[in-house]
């Protein structure tokens, strides 16, 4: 395993393997006003929501680790309280990145990205048209991290208003995750697109007290079928069958299968056990597939 010792490496290399490894972050294209009015625009993937109630998120404008510059961004935040936090989607991705571009004080990001102002009706800063949210913010208050090149500035910026496009709910009305179109930032150039191909569920285990992969027989703890995500969805289950429930699975007939080709051959019982018990977990299946491996 490499080891690096923070204290000894510089912000540079700290950023790249920081960066590449806490990913992939969301995007935050932040909109804020100068005392002049003038519309600043850029993205942080230093960024997320960290209450709901109050709903407030963060995101930080860092101390440029190239020469230990402030951004527009923060300047702007520090002067006049509000900003608009802008969902990033994939159709707008690439208009996002060029809006990242170190253009001069006083240029609008908007007009070099061709993006769309669209007003806001709480605070100053205008929205972004083309993406999927706008949330209206006032910001709370600014954390400075550090002076140094890389340190951060926490935007405690607090929802006011929370605009969504018709088009990305469901028939609830309620956000359709695979509407969205979600991009993520990770290391270097590269991004991630949440696509409805890359989605899938975990249950939650915020009810039910999950009787955890501890409780487990040692076999199936160190099956070389089953993998950890395997073991984990068995250990959430909220209890053990008991004997009777679990003989009953010997009734099915792909156990039965099993249980006549391996007469006296305990080993490959196990594995195909094990086997036939994956199956029926990425059916979703998983009380079943408990039955199956305590056989
Ligand atoms: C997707 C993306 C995410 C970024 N995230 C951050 C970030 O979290 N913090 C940061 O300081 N700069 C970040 N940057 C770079 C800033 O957007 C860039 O420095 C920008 O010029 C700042 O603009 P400003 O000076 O107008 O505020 C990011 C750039 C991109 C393209």
């Amino acid at each position: 395993m490499k080891t690096i010792n923070v204290s000894e490496a510089g912000p540079a290399q700290l950023q790249n393997y920081l960066q590449y490894a806490i990913a992939p972050r969301p995007i935050c294209f932040a909109t804020t006003i100068d005392t002049a009015g003038n519309v600043n625009l850029s993205p942080f993937s230093f960024f997320n929501l960290f209450s709901s109630n109050p709903p407030l998120c963060v995101f930080s404008p860092a101390r440029r680790v190239r020469d230990n510059t402030t951004k527009h961004t923060l300047e702007n935040v520090l002067a006049v309280s509000e900003c608009v936090i802008n969902i990033v989607n994939y159709d707008m991705v690439q208009q996002t990145s060029l809006a990242s571009t170190e253009y001069a004080r006083g240029v609008n990001e908007f007009e070099k990205a061709g993006l769309t102002m669209l007003p806001s009706q709480l605070v100053r800063p205008p929205r972004v048209a083309e993406a999927p949210v706008q949330l209206e913010c006032t910001v709370r208050e600014v954390i400075s991290l550090g002076e140094n090149p890389g340190a951060g500035n926490l935007v405690l910026a607090e929802i006011r208003l929370i605009h969504i496009k018709e088009e990305i709910l469901d028939a609830d009305g309620k956000i359709d995750q695979a509407k969205i179109d979600l991009v993520a930032r990770l290391g270097g150039d590269w991004y991630c697109r949440v696509t409805p191909e890359s989605l899938f569920k975990v249950t939650k285990p915020l009810t039910t007290l999950g009787i955890g992969v501890d409780s487990l027989p040692t076999a199936v703890r160190n099956s070389r079928v089953l993998t950890g995500n395997d073991l984990g969805m068995l250990g959430n289950l909220e209890v053990l069958p008991g004997p009777e429930e679990i003989d009953s699975m010997a009734n099915d007939p792909r156990v039965k299968e099993i249980f006549d080709a391996t007469i006296g051959d305990v080993a490959n019982r196990e594995r195909e056990l094990h086997e036939l018990a994956r199956i029926f977990l990425n059916e979703g299946k998983v009380s079943e597939a408990l039955r199956i491996v305590l056989l």
